[in-house]
């Protein structure tokens, strides 16, 4: 008997001091399943180049990425977002992709939608497919609202941003890696040389491919910067394609060629958790290196 309490004793304490080092003790469980899923980081990133024109110089873009709405985050947390994104007053408003987090099952797309609509970006808001907007045959589901709340979905294309003088910067998208088909190519088939290219990708790690073209910047989300990480341990789960490049900023190649971000998301999925990885919106200010 003395045996079993001391091994049950031991293994309590065993358990007791992993749950903690875990972080997952009862406060650890509370703050990562209510406090920081409902936190906000704003990141303010410099894109400099000297391919950026220097009309653009102090162009704001906003980016938001991986809300999945339907699985923790709710709604009304979506619109008080929408409100702030609009405070800051982005020129131009980019979707990293995973809008909801089951389409298929999500019954209030007629609220969600004038939400998305309300956004506002005078030179246009855009956006990519993730893996969960293809999910559950989501696909048809995710580009109508997208489309109908005036975002222009880049499936392996790109669209020019213009400003008055003729000035040109170039958006490009493609298609998600696990569930879709990315083909860079055709992404890129309209967009001339000597010019400033930001390619939008949900996955991360397709930035090794993204180096073998002129393709400039960057933007991804997919991974929610690991979601949950552990002191000296890092994170608990990386998805395929955000295994290599999990959260922040990259440079790739010689001379810098391409420049990586990785945004951690809004939402979460698969575990209502996030810990030491808040929620994040990104806003990026272009600066041409041009004197
Ligand atoms: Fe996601």
């Amino acid at each position: 008997m003395p045996n079993k309490t001391t091994r049950r004793t031991f293994l309590k304490r065993t358990a007791g001091s992993l749950l903690t080092l875990l972080g997952l003790s009862s406060g650890g469980y509370y703050y990562a399943n209510k406090i920081e899923p409902s936190m906000l980081g704003i990141e303010q990133i410099k894109i400099e180049h000297s391919l950026i024109p220097k009309s653009f110089d102090g162009i704001k873009m906003i980016q938001f990425s991986d809300t999945h709405i339907g699985f923790q985050y709710t709604l009304s947390q979506f619109k008080k977002l929408a409100n702030r994104i609009n405070q800051i007053k982005p020129d131009i408003i980019l979707f990293t992709g995973d809008l909801m987090d089951e389409p298929n099952k999500f019954k209030e797309i007629n609220q969600l939608l004038p939400i998305l609509e309300n956004l506002h970006a005078p030179l246009g808001k855009f956006c990519i497919f993730g893996n969960h907007d293809h999910g559950g045959y989501g696909s048809d589901l995710y580009r109508n609202i997208m489309e109908e709340a005036k975002f222009e979905v880049l499936l392996n294309q790109s669209s020019p941003i213009r400003l008055m003088d003729g000035s040109r910067i170039y958006l490009l998208g493609i298609d998600d890696a696990m569930l879709g088909q990315p083909d860079l190519l055709a992404a890129l088939q309209n967009v001339p040389n000597h010019h400033f290219t930001i390619l939008l990708s949900h996955a991360p790690d397709l930035a090794d491919n993204a180096l073998e073209y002129p393709i400039d910047w960057q933007l991804s989300g997919h991974s929610h910067g690991g979601q949950v990480k552990l002191p000296f341990i890092g994170a608990l789960i990386k998805p395929p394609f955000a295994q290599k490049y999990p959260e922040g900023l990259y440079t790739l190649g010689t001379e810098q060629k391409l420049t990586l971000y990785v945004n951690r998301g809004i939402g979460t999925t698969r575990l209502p958790f996030r810990f030491l990885s808040k929620p994040e919106l990104t806003i990026f200010t272009l600066k041409s290196e041009k004197a």
